[in-house]
């Protein structure tokens, strides 16, 4: 069933091309009374564009400086305007005079292909390793250039940390880009990944898809089919029995708090609308890789190793080549970033500033979270003001 499910996505996603909808990201901007604009920027490595977006500071001063934002595993920009203009964290930021640019990953929503330049066979070899390596860097350097600064903040959440830290290991020169970066629900070692679901779900049904070798996966498909029936069931004028039920895949795989006070149901309604399904199998097969060894290293290509690395087993990062000042956010109720592996990436971290467990606290309220601009926000503030 699941095989012919996989093929079924397949053959239907070959066909779709990643389409341009309308900027959803810009449309929330100006709705909340902002000013916006995006940019594109093409890879080094490859046929994907990559686009960013910017709101600018509600007053520019000589203190102007450009904060990076950078998004986790299936979703893009829209994390960091999504609960609006009293919660999100990017209008804070944008209130407090900062320059704000948010990016988006190769495969997300907002990337598309260059047909000139593109090789269509190898256009979904990639992970977050190529994310942070390629994608990031080049975003960093965009805004650079257009702000005419020579560093940035950067906030990363989950797989947005993963992406820092594998471009900072691999290319160390960026370091000098960064002034702070800021960690939320760091995303490296998983040798003790919390989520039963991840493990007895995601983990089989990605080896069907690499034992078939499937290149990618396109999640559309099946978000587009789910939708109608997620409308009906999640509508937040239903009663509270069906409005909890709906929450109840989503709290599945980010972890729950006590109360799941922190999402609404429309808010969850929305992201189903606003996120990324467009994903590679291959994203998702390198962090199995890194809860099955226990380590956080490059992708393993199997026999190809020694072709690609020289070496039979996939190099490790190198952590220690991660020398900017590191803040570090955590959740107790995270399913997907357990305590054991933060600790351990912190022990490898060599200049780890700030370390905060936040209680009563879940993987996607780190931006979904309704209180997030009191428990979280300020406190990312007051860093990035008293630099
Ligand atoms: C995938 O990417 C790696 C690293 O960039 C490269 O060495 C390898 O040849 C690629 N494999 C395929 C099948 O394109
Ligand atoms: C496209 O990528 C494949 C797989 O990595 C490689 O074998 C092939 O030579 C590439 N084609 C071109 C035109 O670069």
């Amino acid at each position: 069933m699941l095989k012919s499910l996989i093929i079924l996505i397949i053959v239907s996603s070959s066909q779709e091309k990643l389409s341009q909808e309308s900027d959803n990201v810009l449309n929330f901007i100006s709705q909340a009374g902002y000013q916006g604009a995006a940019y594109h920027t093409a890879t080094e490595d490859s046929g994907w564009i990559v686009k960013i977006h910017r709101i600018f500071p509600k007053r520019e001063t000589t203190e102007t400086m450009p904060v990076f934002l950078m998004h986790g595993i299936l979703s893009n920009s829209v994390d960091y305007v999504i609960t609006g203009k009293n919660k999100a964290l990017a209008y804070l930021l944008a209130d407090n005079n900062f320059d704000v640019f948010m990016g988006n990953s190769r495969g997300s929503r907002h990337s598309f292909i260059d047909r000139k330049t593109a090789n269509y066979s190898n256009l979904w070899n990639f992970s977050f390793n190529e994310i942070g390596t390629y994608d990031v860097a080049a975003m960093i350097d965009y805004v650079l250039r257009l702000t005419g600064k020579s560093k940035l903040f950067y906030v990363g959440h989950s797989q947005g940390t993963s992406s820092l830290l594998a471009l900072l290991s691999n290319r160390p020169e960026y370091n000098s880009k960064i002034i702070q970066a800021h960690f939320f629900s760091p995303v490296a070692f998983m040798k003790y990944l919390p989520n039963p679901f991840a493990r007895k779900l995601v983990v089989p049904f990605i080896d069907i898809c690499i034992k078939n070798n499937v290149k990618y996966l396109n999640f559309k498909e099946i978000v587009t089919a789910i939708s109608p029936v997620t409308k009906v069931i999640c509508d937040v004028s239903m009663n509270p029995f069906w409005s909890e039920l709906c929450k109840l895949p989503f709290f599945m795989f980010t972890g729950s708090n006590k109360d799941n006070l922190e999402i609404d149901s429309d808010l969850l309604l929305y992201l189903t609308d606003h996120t990324s399904p467009f994903l590679s199998v291959q994203q998702m097969d390198h962090f199995l890789q890194l809860y099955r060894s226990g380590k956080f290293r490059k992708y393993d290509y199997g026999k190809d190793n020694v072709w690609i690395y020289g070496t039979l087993e996939p190099p490790d990062y190198i952590l220690s080549n991660v020398k900017i000042p590191t803040y570090i956010y955590r959740a107790t109720e995270d399913y997907l970033s357990s305590q054991k592996d933060i600790d351990h990436l912190i022990n490898w971290l060599p200049n780890v500033k700030y370390n905060r467990i936040i209680p009563n606290y879940n993987h996607a309220d780190f931006n979904y979270g309704s209180r997030s601009r009191q428990v979280l926000y300020y406190d990312v503030l007051h860093f990035l003001q008293s630099n």
